[in-house]
This record gives structure tokens, sequence and C-alpha cells, in this order.
């Protein structure tokens, strides 16, 4: 009796997953000129309802504008058509000049996005060109999200982007998801694995894919095995930010089924 229970926890805890699915993250750089712009994501987004998105938006460099300025017809439309799904979360870029950028700046692009009206609002911040060692300039900065007074509600999504490994750094305590990887497939063959400290908090960004999609599916697969937060494959190879490759279909296809 004893060991027939003692057989069926084991075989409940074998069964029980470890960690949380990977996600998508998706460098959204693109200007919607029309509503077909990002249309790709939108419909990746309907048709994956399980697979999280974490879509940074970045109308220039920033959120083009002070505290208190809305962005322009278009970007409205187009943030609201996404922003209307439960798989979603917005993030607005905010560049950090590998901490020298002034503090008082940063906290102004946060607090306009963190402003941004509730429909096309925006739920957090990803910071670039984050410099690793900086606790204290990075801690500030984060504090400014955290300050922030956000109209869509939020409790202010961050994720970093140093884009190479961390090690054990104390800025997974200052956000949500850090960006361990960003560079080309060539150069993602050449420093895999991907160290996994922390796994449920990296974020692993590939541009310039070369392979086939068979390939395409095995480094997800990998990725999802080592409990990654999210990823993003592409393989385009110049403007890499600048809209979708021709493997999206597949890359988001794959996330959703592995
Ligand atoms: C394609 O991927 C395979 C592993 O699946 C690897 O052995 C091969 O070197 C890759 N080819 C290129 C051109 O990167």
């Amino acid at each position: 009796m004893i060991a027939a229970i003692l057989i069926s926890v084991l075989a409940f805890l074998a069964n029980t997953t470890v960690h949380a699915k990977t996600g998508i993250i998706v460098p959204l750089y693109s200007y919607p000129e029309t509503s077909s712009t990002w249309a790709p994501l939108r419909t990746a987004i309907t048709t994956y309802p399980a697979v999280q998105f974490y879509v940074i938006v970045n109308p220039d460099s920033g959120p083009e504008g002070a505290p208190g300025s809305q962005p322009d017809t278009s970007y409205r439309a187009a943030v609201t058509s996404l922003r209307g799904h439960a798989n979603v979360l917005i993030l607005g870029y905010v560049f950090t000049s590998y901490g020298s950028r002034a503090q008082a700046a940063v906290a102004q692009d946060v607090q306009a996005y963190a402003g941004w009206t509730a429909a096309w609002g925006v739920d957090g911040i990803f910071f670039d060109e984050t410099q690793a060692g900086l606790m204290a300039t990075y801690q500030a900065y984060t504090d400014t999200v955290r300050a922030a007074k956000w109209t869509s509600g939020t409790t202010g999504y961050i994720v970093l982007n140093p884009g190479e490994d961390v090690g054990a750094s104390t800025y997974y305590s200052i956000a949500n998801q850090i960006v361990t990887f960003e560079d080309t497939y060539v150069q993602y063959q050449r420093q895999a694995p991907i160290p996994l400290a922390h796994a449920a908090q990296q974020s692993v960004i590939i541009h310039t894919f070369s392979n086939t999609t068979a390939t395409l599916s095995s480094v997800i697969q990998t990725l999802e095995t080592a409990g990654i937060a999210s990823v993003y494959i592409t393989n385009l190879d110049t403007d890499v930010y600048d809209g979708f490759g021709s493997d999206w279909a597949a890359f988001a296809q794959d996330v959703n089924s592995l």
C-alpha cells in the first residue's frame, strides 16, 4: 500500500514541469507604416495564446517625446491592436549608453512611456546598452520604473540588455529578465551552450540565423529544455529588428509546440 502510494507520487513528480514555458521576446523596432507592418506578430499572438509575448516598442530610440506626450496615431493604433490580448506584455525601449546616460534623461523616457494612455499603454521597460557591474547605476535606472505612475496599471516589468552573460550578477534582483545573448547565429554556435545560472530569468536573442528549419527547431528545443524565459531568432541579417524574417512563422510555431 505504502509502496503503491510512493510509486504514484514519484510518477506524479516525474510528470511535473519544473519551469514556465519559454516565451517570445520581440524587438519590434519597425515603424507601423500600415496596419499590415506588424501583422505577422499579431497573427502569432492570436494563433498561439499559450505563448507569452514580450514586445519591445521603440518609436524613436525611446518614446519620442517628453512625459505627458502620446505616440502618433499610426503608432497608437498599432500598439492598441497588440495590447488587447492576455498573452502580451508591451515594453518601452530606453537606451542607457552603457551606464553613462544621465539618470534624469532615463527617468524622462520611463515616465513618458508610463504615461501612454491605457489603450496603447506600456507594461514595463527594456533597458538597452546595459553595462555589467554597475549595480548602483542600474538600481537607480530601474527604480524610476518602480516609482513611475503607470497608466496601464502595470507593476513595471523590467528587462535589462547587456547582450552577454552576467554570471551570478545582482542584476537578477532588479530585473525580471536579462538578455544574456544578443548576437549572430555564428557567434551563438561558438558560445553555446548558454550558461544556465538564472535560466528562468534569461532571454536569448539570435539574429542572422542561417541553417535549416530542423536546426532552428533544435536550437529552440535546447533553449526551452534549459528553461530560458524568452527567445527571439530571426534570419534577417541587416536591420535585423526592422521587420520579420522569412523564418518568423516557423520560429513562432516551434516555440509554441516545443
Ligand atoms: C547547421 O547546423 C548544424 C547542427 O544542426 C551544424 O552542425 C552546422 O554546422 C550548421 N551549419 C551552418 C552553416 O551553420
